[in-house]
């Protein structure tokens, strides 16, 4: 077993998670994966690491997104791409999301990730949504939906690569509703992907120019939902449990995807699912949070992130805690995983002071 196998064995249960996570299915199945648990982790840049995917994994999450992984860095085979696709050894399985904007480059990069990963690989996913300039600037991310016989050929591309590789890994893609207000290609353009053999489409309620401000639509991804046959998931603002049920529900989405939700909170997925099956979601004391933070922050160190990552992560779970102002002062200090560690047991010991007093 893996250290990170070893801390989730020894410690997720009295962080109120649960481990080991159920697997994706091999080959496909997912209709019947997403009736079963529709709540994913979803893919984030500099944060969706092995550590945050484990913890997700552990809080229920029905599978992981790799961060984004740049096709021309798998081309020169740069180590540091590939630390972004390789799963850690306790993670049943991953799904991989590649950007870029030539399809050559994506039917050598599936063929790549789906030879390395076999059978771990539960989707390949290619990212038309990213909207952030130097990325879409290149014609990658968002200004592909600009440009839709270059999104089908990456498709088509990436259906090559993986059967080269022997596998029928399916191929998916996630989009927007378009670069700008001005041109809402939302479902035409998830038409011509399901066309090209996209097996799901995962469609964020917001154009690429909105960034992450103002509200996503839930709407405008039920209107995508109703055009196409493959299943939709829908991502946008699925903040809080409740919301990850209201947006399956509004959308017609099979799935949702959790992208700022799980901030400080790995138990969304779950609780989401409670919801959903009619049952509430359980509260979480000061202490069983700051068990998680410490599980979060070991299997950060465990894992190869880098420990500098445990300032933003500490933040998160200390949101809202007694003396959690301060607290974020001293983290803005730590360096160490034992700096870290020392600060959490403070934390806990404060907290055990109050509830005593109360
Ligand atoms: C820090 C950060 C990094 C992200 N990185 C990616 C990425 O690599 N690929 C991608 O498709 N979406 C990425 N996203 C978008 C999310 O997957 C999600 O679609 C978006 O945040 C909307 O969901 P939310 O409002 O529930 O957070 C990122 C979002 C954030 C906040």
């Amino acid at each position: 077993m893996s250290e990170a196998g070893a801390l989730l064995a020894a410690d997720a249960e009295a962080a109120g998670l649960s481990w080991p996570s159920a697997p994706w299915p091999r080959g496909g199945g997912f209709e019947e994966r997403l009736a079963e648990n529709p709540f994913i982790m979803a893919p984030m840049a500099g944060v969706s690491d092995r550590a945050w995917r484990l913890m997700a994994r552990a809080g229920g999450a029905a599978t992981a997104y790799s961060e984004m992984v740049s096709v021309a860095g798998l081309h020169y085979a740069s180590d540091k791409t590939w630390e972004l696709v390789i799963p850690d050894g306790e993670e049943p399985e991953i799904a991989i999301q590649l950007f870029g904007s030539d399809p050559a480059l994506f039917e050598e990069a599936a063929s790549k990730v789906a030879s390395r990963l076999g059978h771990r690989l539960a989707f390949l996913d290619v990212n038309m949504a990213c909207p952030v300039a130097k990325v879409a600037r290149k014609g990658e991310g968002v200004a592909l939906m600009d440009d839709p016989r270059r999104a089908d050929a990456i498709v088509r591309a990436c259906r090559r690569g993986v059967a080269k590789a022997g596998l029928g890994t399916p191929v998916t893609a996630k989009i927007r509703l378009g670069r700008t207000p001005e041109r809402p290609v939302g479902v035409s353009f998830a038409r011509a992907l399901e066309d090209a053999g996209a097996a799901a489409i995962a469609v964020h309620g917001r154009f690429g120019s909105q960034g992450y401000a103002g509200r996503s639509s839930d709407e405008a991804i039920a209107e995508v939902a109703r055009a196409v046959d493959v299943p939709v998931l829908a991502s946008g603002d699925a903040l809080s449990a409740d919301r990850c049920v209201g947006l399956l529900r509004a959308s017609g989405a099979k799935g949702v995807l959790v992208a700022r939700g799980s901030y400080g909170n790995p138990w969304i997925f779950s609780d989401a699912r409670a919801l959903l099956q009619g049952e509430a979601p359980r509260e979480r004391a000061p202490e069983l949070r700051l068990r998680a933070l410490e599980l979060h922050l070991r299997l950060l160190d465990a894992t190869g992130g880098h420990i500098l990552k445990a300032r933003q992560i500490a933040c998160h779970y200390l949101k809202g805690l007694p003396g959690a102002a301060q607290a974020r002062r001293r983290i803005m200090r730590c360096e160490e995983l034992d700096e870290f560690l020392e600060l959490i047991g403070d934390a806990r010991r404060e907290v055990g002071r109050r509830e005593a007093v109360r």
